[in-house]
């Protein structure tokens, strides 16, 4: 059977990819940033996951405002990455894995989840800076599931469907009758806010009190509306809901290997977690 070997939460802002290309991340601005990464692919190399499943939001590369599903699951041999204009170099594509998309989608829908199953699907920043991140260079051998959530036209779906939502994927996958090991990303976050008045807004009580509450007590987070963590995280801050499916997914109980928080990169503060199933 397929077994979740960990899930990761990590920041996924494009300048995180423009200093990887230009080779920063000793840059004194960038080093404490990246400084925070090589456990987690330590942990990578060690637990060697056959799968990534990356829950994502997508910005507008693949859906646009005419065509916005609340949950789309990519189900293609491959994802294209390309250009969105944030000066990025297009990288090459990303391997699917079909077969585990389409029994995910099946279980999802019988759970009554409303999937939009995508057999083509451009993959953005917040699929592609992460995956940089966690298995850089050439080692990106990794097989990946694309999971988008809606953070672009509201309305955006509640913290508390984001975490069952998880919930319905970690029985999915655990559900596979391949033997698979499968890590599951939750990208995006922490507190930002890009556009409006309160354009730069970050909320370090607030993220501090996610990063604790995600490891020990996600049910809380699931009681804030959207609109509570607009005022509480900023506009883009609501990608925290990412990390809310990426927990569901885990085991009631879980155990931190790793955990960073850092302001800023851009406008966000940038924050990093590992968790494993408790035994
Ligand atoms: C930034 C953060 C994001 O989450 C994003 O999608 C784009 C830009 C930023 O802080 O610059
Ligand atoms: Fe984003």
């Amino acid at each position: 059977m397929a077994r979740i070997v960990g899930g990761i939460c990590t920041s996924h802002i494009p300048a995180i990819g423009n200093a990887i290309a230009r080779g920063l991340q000793n840059d004194p601005y960038w080093q404490p940033f990246f400084q925070s990464y090589p456990p987690v692919r330590e942990w990578l190399e060690r637990v060697k996951p056959d799968v990534a499943v990356m829950v994502y939001n997508d910005h507008g590369l693949n859906f646009f405002l005419d065509k916005m599903p609340t949950f789309a699951i990519g189900a293609a041999a491959e994802y294209q990455n390309a250009d969105e204009g944030w000066g990025l170099p297009t990288l090459p594509p990303y391997p699917g894995d079909p077969a585990l998309s389409w029994h995910i989608i099946e279980q999802l829908v019988n759970e009554e989840f409303d999937i939009t199953s995508c057999q083509e699907m451009r993959v953005d920043h917040a699929f592609t800076v992460p995956i940089a991140l966690l298995w850089p260079g050439t080692q990106r051998r990794v097989r990946t599931v694309p999971v988008a959530v809606n953070t672009v036209q509201h309305p955006l779906p509640t913290p508390n469907r984001c975490f069952r939502l998880g919930q319905a994927l970690g029985r999915a996958i655990g559900s596979y009758p391949e033997d698979l090991r499968v890590v599951v990303l939750g990208t995006g976050g922490l507190s930002h806010q890009l556009d409006g008045e309160r354009a730069g807004f970050i909320n370090k009580d607030f993220d501090l009190e996610c990063l604790e509450k995600i490891v020990n007590d996600p049910e809380a987070l699931t009681k804030y509306t959207i609109h509570d963590l607009v005022r509480l995280a900023g506009t883009q801050g609501v990608e925290l809901i990412m990390w809310l499916v990426m927990r569901g997914a885990l085991s009631t109980r879980v155990r931190q290997v790793h955990r960073h928080y850092h302001i800023p990169v851009s406008n966000t503060a940038a924050g990093l977690l590992l968790l494993e199933n408790a035994a």
